[in-house]
């Protein structure tokens, strides 16, 4: 199912396009699709180390985003989305990256089998990538919205980081929540993707894929 949601993403490529991409194993599949159809694409965005890897292994020209500007195309996974295509991203760690990259892109084509939708978001434990000085610090300001943090173990993010992995928060407003840890001091992004969420979110069932904009 979502090597099937990863194929559908292909429709949305254009001759020519600098094509943002993500990171996790729906992405990969997308990576490993885009690879046949290499020669209409001027180059690749990557949201990750693990994703450039596997770009330039394809010979895919990795590109960064300083040099191409703004991208009209993002395809990436999820862990969680909704049906307002808000999404908790960051299960792979590469949420800050990706978020800068969703930011830069007209389109986000969002990718994922038909596990990821929920009602609500919140039963997979959202990704805070924090500086490490203030792991304790923004623990603290965490628990007292409700959640309870918890280091990923063995885990330092692309940027030097870490991610605490925050269980039972209540997302009723992905909105307000995103914005209220963006605010605590150390907070360098958290996996909501609400302000800005998927425009696209290409679902692999066991029916076929659906799409839902
Ligand atoms: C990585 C991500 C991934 O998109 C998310 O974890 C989904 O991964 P997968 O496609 O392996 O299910 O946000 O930071």
């Amino acid at each position: 199912m979502k090597q099937a949601a990863a194929r559908a993403a292909l429709d949305y490529i254009e001759l020519g396009m600098i094509v943002g991409v993500g990171t996790g194993s729906t992405a990969n599949h997308f990576i490993d699709a885009l690879a046949g159809i290499k020669g209409k694409i001027d180059g690749a965005v990557a949201s990750s180390e693990a994703s450039a890897e596997r770009l330039k292994k394809h010979g895919i020209a990795v590109l960064g985003l300083n040099e191409t500007g703004d991208l009209p195309l993002y395809v990436d996974g999820t862990d969680e989305a909704t049906k307002h295509l808000h999404l908790i991203k960051g299960g792979g760690g590469a949420l800050t990256r990706e978020k800068i990259i969703a930011q830069a892109s007209e389109k986000f084509v969002c990718i994922a089998d038909e596990s990821k939708l929920v009602d609500i978001l919140g039963a997979f434990p959202l990704p805070v990538e924090v500086i490490p000085i203030a792991q304790s610090l923004v623990a603290r300001q965490i628990v007292k919205l409700g959640g309870d943090p918890a280091l990923r173990p063995n885990f330092t993010t692309d940027n030097g980081n870490i991610i605490l992995d925050v269980k039972n928060l209540k997302i009723l407003n992905p909105v307000e929540i995103e914005a209220q840890l963006n605010h605590i001091p150390g907070v360098v992004t958290n996996g909501l993707f609400a302000r800005r969420g998927a425009d696209i979110l290409i679902l692999g069932t066991a029916a076929g894929t659906v799409i839902l904009d």
